[in-house]
């Protein structure tokens, strides 16, 4: 069944691989939100143990006037689930049910499902069409547009993927009511980054709204998700695999990064690394002459208030900073050994540079908790 949603979309513009992003309540139930998806074939949902048992079936349900045939899989739930393991699980449910390069693969949870689905779908006979139905604020703000899809190695994150654009996505803003208050602060780490990255306005409005975010404010939400995903389908637009702009969205996670793979993968929720790793980014923008003291200092406070860790983790008691240095030269936007670092100049700019070690180390130690 085809129909018109009378959710807001935001069209990401790539020329055949454009699609749109709708956003609104009940999308989980409505047909109209999946009618990218062609019609008559078969259809792999894959969720997690978390979600599966709250939406799978109001999703199959919906699916089912559109495919042939609707099948599960339930993955395990966790950032530690990010592997080989669980790319092979899909592999094993999609060749068991003897699936063709038609198929579609809908990934229903948070970034973890939907990057590692995505990659499956990039794989899986060289390619299946999927479609995010992503179910966390930081999915419906971020991992689930643009295309970046992958599973983590134990040393370095998201380091196995490929670009791969879904065919759709389907924010059901009715599904972030049963988030927990920390994966909605993590979440909000994400939207906080389009504020210096791109958008002063933005920062402004989340500032003024950052207490009816995390109340889950129906209308706050939805503004904080279409004005994410407007940033981030502009950026994706011009730079759809990071030649150069698009980098500009990793603000944070380059000692986020570290964080998470230092720590351990799980232990640190994404967010909150990305949190942490946007003070010390701003702090490295302050040392660098690029942003100021006052503008540092209101991004830590705005991150205070979502909920979120100012201060990065410590990782290795004897060598903190050369450890977070080891593990940063392993980060995707590293050159020959070079680590480079989105830096901020605190009026909606961002920029990618290299920084000296010795100011690097200076930073971190100056930051950890
Ligand atoms: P997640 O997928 O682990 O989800 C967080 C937790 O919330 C999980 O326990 C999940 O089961 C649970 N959950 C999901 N939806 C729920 C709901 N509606 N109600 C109750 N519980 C729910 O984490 P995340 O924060 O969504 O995503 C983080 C991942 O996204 C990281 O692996 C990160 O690398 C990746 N990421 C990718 C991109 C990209 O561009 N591809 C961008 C940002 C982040
Ligand atoms: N989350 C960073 C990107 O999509 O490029």
């Amino acid at each position: 069944m085809q129909g018109f949603s009378s959710a807001r979309q935001v069209p990401i513009a790539l020329g055949e691989r454009s699609y749109q992003i709708s956003i609104g309540s009940g999308l989980l139930g409505d047909p109209a939100a999946f009618a990218a998806a062609p019609a008559g074939t078969q259809a792999l949902v894959v969720s997690n143990t978390t979600v599966a048992p709250l939406y799978a079936e109001k999703l199959m349900r919906t699916l089912a006037g559109r495919h042939a045939q609707v099948r599960q899989l339930v993955l395990p739930d966790g950032e530690q689930y990010k592997t080989w393991e669980s790319l092979n699980l899909i592999f094993d449910a999609l060749l068991g049910h003897g699936a063709d390069r038609k198929t579609v693969l809908y990934a229903l949870g948070g970034g973890v499902v939907g990057d590692t689905t995505g990659f499956a779908a990039a794989c899986y006979m060289r390619g299946v069409p999927f479609v995010q139905a992503p179910t966390t604020l930081l999915a419906q703000v971020d991992s689930s547009v643009g295309g970046k899809t992958a599973i983590n190695h134990p040393l370095g994150k998201n380091m196995i993927g490929a670009f791969y654009q879904p065919l759709a996505v389907a924010c059901d803003l009715d599904a972030l009511k049963t988030l927990p208050p920390r994966q909605m602060s993590a979440g909000l780490a994400e939207v906080i980054k389009y504020g210096p990255i791109a958008d002063m306005t933005f920062l402004d409005w989340i500032e003024a709204h950052i207490d009816a975010l995390r109340a889950c404010d129906a209308g706050a939400l939805a503004h904080a998700v279409q004005r994410s995903c407007e940033i981030k389908a502009g950026v994706v637009g011009q730079d759809e695999r990071e030649s150069g702009l698009r980098a500009i969205l990793n603000f944070g996670h380059t000692f986020g990064h570290a964080i998470e793979a230092g720590m351990g993968y799980g232990a640190w929720l994404h967010g909150e690394a990305v949190a942490a790793g946007m003070v010390m980014a701003a702090e490295l923008s302050r040392e660098l002459g690029l942003a100021d003291a006052a503008f540092v200092r209101r991004l830590a406070a705005l991150i205070q208030r979502a909920g979120l860790p100012t201060r990065g983790a410590v990782i290795d008691a004897r060598d903190n900073a050369g450890r977070y240095l080891q593990l940063m030269r392993v980060d995707k936007k590293a050159e020959a050994g070079e680590i480079r670092f989105v830096l901020i100049d605190g009026a909606g700019r961002a920029a990618v540079r290299s920084a000296p070690d010795a100011l690097v180390r200076q930073v971190i130690d100056r930051c950890c908790a």
